[in-house]
């Protein structure tokens, strides 16, 4: 019986670690073609490497998603080297937490770009293939904080509720197209992103919260494999999950 996942093209954005990398290989591992990008190049090439002497089929684009002509040579790609694109996982995303009073513009800045615009730009490269094909797959990566907002977590969790109101308004607009749209808002899981933190003093207190409660990214790889995996006709919305031991 097929999985609905084995021979789709899987473009990820943010595969050079964490959630996205986690992704790859699991669903390279359940026979999906996936197309990498990231701005570290060496990760990407290195795990499509491992993926295809796996047997599996794998191919790495370096791509900032800030730059829209990147995203899209990126999608582009893969239409090319795969023939179609089946999913598109907006996943690259930066977390670098602090006080609104310390008034880190730059940091604000590079937030909103890679967390609102990167999705935004992942969305445009995805969708006109999309349209065209009557079918597709776009899967966003918002968090627990799309939902809640804690302190020093305020740029942050603007950009994951902006993630939240572009994809149900996305959902809303593709219905004629056939496409399918999720939303994924996980809880704390182990990956690089706290290192994104400028702020010693935040920084530390995340790692620490990090240390306590992470959960490991396959946890992630599986509710995005989850929402591609139901029939075609089954469109899952929105995934929130934490660590059980989570409070927030
Ligand atoms: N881990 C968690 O607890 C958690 C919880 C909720 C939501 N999330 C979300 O999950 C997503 C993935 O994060 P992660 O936890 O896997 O963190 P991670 O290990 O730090 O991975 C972040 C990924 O984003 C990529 N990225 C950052 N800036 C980029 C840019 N300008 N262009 C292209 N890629 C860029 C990084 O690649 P390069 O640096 O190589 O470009 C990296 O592959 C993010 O959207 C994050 O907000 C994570």
């Amino acid at each position: 019986m097929s999985n609905n996942i084995q021979g789709k093209v899987v473009v990820i954005t943010g595969a050079s670690s964490g959630l996205g990398e986690a992704t790859a290989r699991f669903l390279s591992a359940q026979g999906a073609s996936v197309v990498l990008g990231a701005r570290r190049v060496d990760r990407i090439k290195s795990l499509a490497d491992e993926l295809t002497r796996r047997g599996g089929k794998a191919l790495a684009v370096a791509t900032d998603v800030t730059d829209s002509d990147q995203v899209k040579a990126l999608v582009d790609s893969a239409v090319q080297k795969c023939g179609r694109i089946d999913v598109m996982l907006n996943n690259a995303g930066l977390m670098p937490h602090s006080p609104l009073e310390r008034l880190k513009i730059d940091d604000w800045n590079r937030t909103i770009d890679v967390n609102i615009k990167g999705v935004l730009y992942g969305i445009a490269a995805a969708l006109p293939y999309m349209k065209q094909q009557k079918s597709g797959h776009i899967i966003n990566v918002s968090s627990v904080a799309g939902h809640k907002v804690t302190p020093a977590g305020a740029v942050y969790a603007a950009t994951k509720h902006a993630v939240r109101a572009l994809s149900e308004g996305l959902r809303q607009e593709v219905k004629p197209y056939n496409i399918r749209t999720t939303v994924i808002s996980p809880g704390a899981v182990a990956t690089e992103l706290p290192n994104s933190i400028t702020e010693r003093d935040v920084s530390e207190n995340i790692h620490k919260f990090y240390e306590a409660f992470a959960i490991p990214a396959d946890s992630f790889a599986r509710a995005v494999a989850f929402a591609m995996s139901q029939p075609e006709e089954v469109d899952v919305n929105e995934i929130l999950f934490r660590p059980t031991r989570q409070e927030l």
